[in-house]
């Protein structure tokens, strides 16, 4: 089964991200997290994600298809923040998507998300100061090392700027979609009010894709 989580930033898609591929077996293509280990390299990709902007197609369609060739598996894909474009939906043309699950909420909550957002930056672990603080304050639940904040949610305007694009992409995605749908070439489009705690969104999601 391959799945698109898509949603906009902070509605939740790395945090329900692991639910889903622990729950169905899926491998996990998050398209954040492979360019913010990028980045660390990278100083063009760093400041692409610093200001908010998307990173070009041809690097992130490129690194979706070198991923998917290395880590086949018979169970199916959770692509977490992709596609953002249509020219990324239609890259993947290759394979079949069975279901899409969009996220949605209001930007005021999408603002307390982000700003109290921490994350290990080894792993990717995600924690919230209030919503879902580790055990000990400021550290990593499993290896003890200091949590932080991402680059781009210190700063109001890159926030507003990731909005911005996500919103304007937003509609065309979602005809894409549901046009597919309508031609029955996927077999569900799902929206999913991420305003609520992550264990009803958790279950929400869980029940449709059982
Ligand atoms: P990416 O890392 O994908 O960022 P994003 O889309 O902005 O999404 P976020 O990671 O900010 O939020 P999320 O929805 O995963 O929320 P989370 O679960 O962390 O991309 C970063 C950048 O990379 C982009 O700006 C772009 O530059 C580049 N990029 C990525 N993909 C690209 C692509 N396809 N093409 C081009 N460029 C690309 O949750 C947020 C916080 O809220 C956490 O603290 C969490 O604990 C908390 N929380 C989660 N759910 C709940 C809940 N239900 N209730 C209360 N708190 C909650």
């Amino acid at each position: 089964m391959n799945i698109i989580l898509f949603g906009p930033p902070g509605s939740g898609k790395g945090t329900q991200s692991k639910f889903i591929i622990d729950f169905l077996n899926l491998k996990l293509i998050s398209l954040g997290y492979i360019l913010r280990n990028y980045s660390l390299k990278n100083h063009k990709i760093r400041r692409l994600l610093n200001s908010g902007n998307l990173v070009p197609n041809y690097i992130t369609t490129g690194i979706v298809k070198d991923y998917i060739f290395n880590n086949y598996t018979q169970n199916g894909y959770l692509f977490d923040g992709f596609p953002r474009n249509i020219i990324q939906a239609k890259s993947l043309n290759f394979i079949k998507i069975d279901y899409v699950i969009e996220l949605y909420m209001c930007n005021k909550l999408i603002l307390n998300r982000l700003l109290g957002r921490r994350i290990h930056v080894n792993s990717g672990r995600i924690y919230h100061v209030l919503y879902n603080p580790p055990h000990k304050y400021g550290v990593d639940d499993i290896t003890g090392e200091k949590l932080v904040s991402r680059d781009d949610d210190t700063n109001i305007s890159v926030i507003k700027k990731r909005l911005s694009i996500y919103y304007y992409e937003l509609i065309y995605i979602r005809s894409y979609y549901k046009k597919l749908f309508n031609k029955r070439k996927i077999k569900g489009y799902f929206r999913i009010n991420a305003e609520n705690n992550i264990n009803f969104v958790k279950e929400k999601i869980l029940n449709i894709l059982s």
